[in-house]
């Protein structure tokens, strides 16, 4: 049991930039407490499971389109992470807000990026362009990504990591999201994937 890595799912919508830092890093040996042993998409036919399989992880799509309300998709996604002993939960890119009960449930086990310097554009309404369209528009000269624990207020949980980015003149909300995630978002979600994984492998009895 000791030397056993901790089993992590990610939670993805999209095109999987995030995924694949966290595949590299496990690959390049940046994450070595964790094993990324599942990825669950709630959106049908998204890249990242393409990723995922191109790195030989298993994975699966759970859609609450589908399955027709958010109680019987996070009886789903509880059923298949439970089913695999899943221990450490990591959001990226995923699109979607959980509930009070999920998050409880897993308390302390649920991690997400966002792509801002949380407190500032954070929050519900605050989600992909929107965070950089809002940090231009309020002209803050700097930016960044965090890294926090999930609970039932959207991105309120407790901050992991941060890092921060600098505006340029020129910026728009796609250069600047693209900056953020090359400098930010892909750098710290490895690094805190592999602190959660080795704190909750010390954890272990
Ligand atoms: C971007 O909106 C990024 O800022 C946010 O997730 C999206 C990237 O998705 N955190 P993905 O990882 O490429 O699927």
């Amino acid at each position: 049991m000791k030397d056993e890595k901790i089993k992590i799912a990610v939670l993805v919508s999209g095109g999987g930039t995030n995924l694949q830092a966290l595949i590299d890093a496990e690959m390049n040996g940046i994450i070595k407490s964790g094993k990324i042993s599942l990825v669950v998409s709630n959106v049908k036919g998204a890249y990242a499971l393409t990723r995922a399989a191109n790195a030989g992880i298993e994975n699966i799509t759970v859609s609450k389109k589908e399955l027709g309300s958010q109680e019987a998709f996070e009886r789903k996604l509880i059923e298949e992470l439970e089913a695999r002993d899943i221990e450490l939960i990591v959001l990226a890119g995923f699109m979607s807000i959980l509930s009070e009960e999920f998050t409880r449930r897993f308390s302390d086990r649920i991690i997400n990026v966002h792509p801002s310097l949380i407190p500032a554009f954070c929050g519900k309404v605050f989600y992909g362009l929107k965070v950089h369209e809002a940090a231009l528009e309020y002209g803050v000269k700097v930016t960044g990504a965090t890294v926090h624990f999930v609970n039932e207020i959207p991105d309120g949980g407790k901050i992991i990591m941060q890092k921060s980015v600098k505006i340029r003149e020129c910026d728009t909300p796609q250069t600047l999201q693209k900056r953020v995630m090359k400098i930010a978002e892909w750098k710290i979600l490895p690094l805190s994937c592999e602190k959660i994984s080795k704190d909750l492998l010390s954890k272990r009895v």
